[in-house]
């Protein structure tokens, strides 16, 4: 919408390469391009997993997304990029049922088997529908050690030894981790922590991973380390991954899909690699 976070820009560039957030969202908007569904349908290979259907939705009474549809399928990656404020992390918050869905649809498998789950609450979504968030920032608890954290990823099981089945599985898997189980998380540093953040929402084992910004206030080597985690959960563990990346570069070197959306809506939808090559999203969100 029309309220602004601040003044930054997206670009990459220096200072002087630096425009304005409304000054993204208006070139951006003229580069919007016609999208029909049948060409969403197509870089999902025809079978999409992930479905929106014309989603209208947004916080409060407020309309923030405007006829949103997507499609990602099983074991496909699909990042959004876009200016600040276009509703990127609101795409994210109304699959998994944070905000308000004024009108369309979500649906999650394959055909005759997708499941509608426009409303069900994220709780339902992550214990019935296969659907995580992989929750940032201040959401790991720093007093607790690693392992108690990873515990808390299973909350939603029956049984308390079913999570810490999982985190030991998890501990296998992620050795750096299992290093450190018995030390609090306030130790870890900026990598680890994104690994515990996304560990912590594989302990329900989901098919679906919704992931806001994975590489914010990562140091560069970090970045690098949380992309392979998660070209690992794609490609390895089968794991369908929709996220929103501000480093746009990084975004769509990993996505198999991309979309550039642009105030609530989507204005340019293409594999990653293409949208890589797009002279207009260059321009806009690749630093020249
Ligand atoms: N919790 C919220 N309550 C009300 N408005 C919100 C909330 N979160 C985001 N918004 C508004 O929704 C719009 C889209 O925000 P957001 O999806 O966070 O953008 P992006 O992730 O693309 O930067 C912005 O105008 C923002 O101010
Ligand atoms: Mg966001």
């Amino acid at each position: 919408m029309t309220e602004k976070k601040g003044i930054r820009g997206y670009g990459q560039g220096g200072v002087d390469a630096v425009i304005s957030v409304d000054e993204v969202a208006r070139q951006a908007a003229a580069i919007a391009e016609e999208i029909s569904i049948e060409q969403l349908d197509a870089l999902a290979g025809n079978d999409s997993y992930v479905n929106i259907e014309n989603l209208v939705a947004g916080y409060g009474k407020m309309e923030i997304l405007h006829n949103v549809n997507l499609r990602v399928g099983r074991k496909q990656s699909l990042c959004l990029i876009g200016p600040n404020g276009a509703g990127k992390s609101t795409v994210l918050h109304a699959i998994f049922g944070f905000n308000n869905i004024f009108s369309g649809k979500i649906t999650v498998g394959q055909g005759d088997n997708a499941q509608d789950v426009t409303a069900l609450s994220p709780n339902e979504k992550l214990s019935r529908a296969g659907i995580a968030y992989i929750l940032q920032d201040k959401s790991i608890f720093p007093g607790m050690t690693v392992e108690e954290n990873l515990w808390m990823g299973g909350f939603l099981k029956d049984k308390p030894a079913e999570a810490k089945q999982a985190a030991e599985m998890i501990f296998d898997k992620y050795s750096r981790l299992a290093a450190r189980r018995k030390h609090q998380a306030k130790v870890l540093s900026g990598g680890e922590r994104r690994l515990l953040e996304i560990s912590r929402a594989l302990v329900m084992n989901p098919d679906v991973l919704l992931v806001d910004e994975p590489s914010i206030g990562l140091e560069p080597r970090f970045i690098d380390m949380v992309f392979e985690i998660l070209d690992d959960l794609q490609n390895n563990e089968g794991k369908t991954i929709i996220m929103v990346e501000q480093n746009a570069k990084k975004g769509l070197e990993f996505a198999d899909i991309g979309y550039v959306l642009v105030s609530g809506q989507v204005a340019i939808a293409g594999k990653g690699s293409d949208l890589l090559q797009n002279p207009k999203v260059g321009e806009l969100f690749l630093g020249g």
